[in-house]
């Protein structure tokens, strides 16, 4: 049995609480997680729900409440397919007076079923405990601000609210982002000074980079600096860190995440283009791992960011050498995640899906149709940061991850390799094969 535990101080009586938590006609008005809820919430009787999983998919579910004692306790259980024994849910909802208008508002899930430890790992301890993260947060302020929110800009403004919370403890301290001149890296050094953070930026492109830190300088609580370096070069690393040390600087956030692509069949790319997607997405990632440690640990609470790819989850031919590169990044940063956790080093690795950035292959995949939706780089480095206090080795952005992950081990290794190469072959070649 999986068990999630969240909570929330609300500055409210238990009656306050208690009255919006029964008032199943307004959910579709606030609550971002249960979206809906239909039916009669007395013990021993059915209502009918749907459960939006964050930046994923809604499921419904119908439910039955065992326990109803008014504003202290409500007991409900529900059934995935509405099936007993494949997913099975245990919601407990609990409000325990702190004083006389505080009120700590508790909700815990119990999840047993054949199911759960299938897809546990890569989607639902992480997804529900966001979403239900979300619903106290969104309880929260309509209970205290005593309005109903707007329902979009609500889910908007609770999800950023979360994201602030969690990065308010890095709050005057330094990130390093690699991959900083465009698409995703660009996005996490934006919403990094965003949430109060001073940023090193740095890839090849020095003009990219600069006008990057103008716009981010018009922040002037913020430092920015920029550092122009190809990370293929193997001096890199111990200039960097020399010449950051020689500032009195150490880093609190290394976000690894310049990488560069290719797709078409294998020996059709020089050979010195995948030795430097090796050494810029493998060696330079372990390497600034290594060096920046002892900065790392200086700090109380730390993180290393690492994107990955979906394409680490199974193999994909004519993006060979990338797929092998991106489970490289999966596999190391999930082992170290486990040394340094401990330590308060977080190492977090970002499953990222088809995004729209300016990664080679992408425009093309997006052209053949091979994925039908591309995230934004911002959803995909909201997810990442709002993600830090949970102290999870895992982000996926959206449940593709998880699908693909079932593909793959539910199938054949022959099936799953065909399937993904026809989708991926880039047409015949010359010589017709
Ligand atoms: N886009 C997607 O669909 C997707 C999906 C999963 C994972 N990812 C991963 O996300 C990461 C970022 O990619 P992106 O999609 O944001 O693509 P992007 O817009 O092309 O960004 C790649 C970044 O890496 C930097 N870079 C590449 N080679 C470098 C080198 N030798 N030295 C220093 N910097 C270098 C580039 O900067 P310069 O060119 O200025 O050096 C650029 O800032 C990559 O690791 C990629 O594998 C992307």
């Amino acid at each position: 049995m999986k068990q999630i535990y969240t909570e929330i101080l609300i500055n409210a009586p238990p009656a306050a609480i208690w009255r919006v938590l029964t008032d199943f006609k307004n959910y579709p008005s606030w609550n971002p997680y249960e979206i809906l809820m239909e039916g009669d919430i007395e013990e021993g009787k059915s209502f009918r729900g749907i459960v939006q999983f964050p930046e994923a998919w809604k499921t419904r579910h119908r439910c039955r409440t065992l326990r109803l004692l008014p504003e202290k306790e409500w007991i409900y259980q529900s059934h995935y397919l509405n099936i007993p024994g494949i997913m099975d849910g245990e919601y407990i909802l609990q409000l325990e007076e702190e004083g006389p208008n505080r009120t700590r508002f508790i909700q815990k899930q119990n999840i047993q079923g054949l199911l759960v430890p299938l897809v546990w790992k890569w989607w639902s301890g992480d997804l529900i405990s966001i979403g239900l993260g979300m619903m106290n947060h969104a309880l929260k302020s309509v209970v205290e601000g005593g309005e109903t929110l707007d329902k979009e800009r609500g889910v908007v403004m609770r999800f950023g609210d979360q994201d602030k919370a969690a990065l308010e403890r890095l709050r005057g301290s330094w990130a390093l982002v690699t991959g900083a001149s465009s698409g995703i890296g660009r996005e996490y050094a934006v919403q990094l000074v965003a949430a109060g953070i001073n940023v090193i930026l740095l890839a090849r492109r020095v003009e990219l980079l600069e006008e990057l830190a103008a716009q981010l300088r018009e922040n002037d609580e913020i430092e920015v600096k920029v550092m122009a370096h190809d990370l293929a070069d193997p001096s890199v690393g111990e200039h960097l860190r020399r010449a950051l040390h020689a500032e009195g600087i150490r880093i609190r956030v290394l976000c690894n995440i310049a990488g560069s692509d290719t797709w078409g069949y294998f020996e059709d790319t020089p050979l010195h283009v995948y030795r430097s997607m090796i050494e810029v997405q493998i060696w330079s990632l372990i390497e600034f791992t290594y060096l920046f440690r002892e900065d790392l640990e200086s700090h109380l609470t730390s993180a290393v960011i690492n994107v990955s790819s979906l394409a680490a989850v199974q193999p994909v031919p004519y993006i060979t050498v990338y797929a092998a590169i991106k489970a490289f990044v999966l596999e190391f940063s999930q082992s170290l995640y486990g040394e340094w956790l401990r330590r308060g080093i977080l190492v977090q690795t970002v499953l990222a899906g088809p995004t729209e950035t300016g990664m080679a292959a992408f425009p093309r995949l997006k052209k053949y149709g091979i994925f039908e939706k591309f995230m934004l780089p911002a959803e995909v480095v909201k997810i990442s940061l709002g993600h830090l206090s949970r102290r999870m080795p895992i982000v996926t952005p959206g449940p593709r991850p998880f699908l693909h992950w079932l593909f793959a081990t539910v199938f054949p290794a022959r099936v799953v390799i065909l399937t993904l190469g026809h989708r991926f072959r880039p047409g015949q070649r010359s010589d017709g094969t």
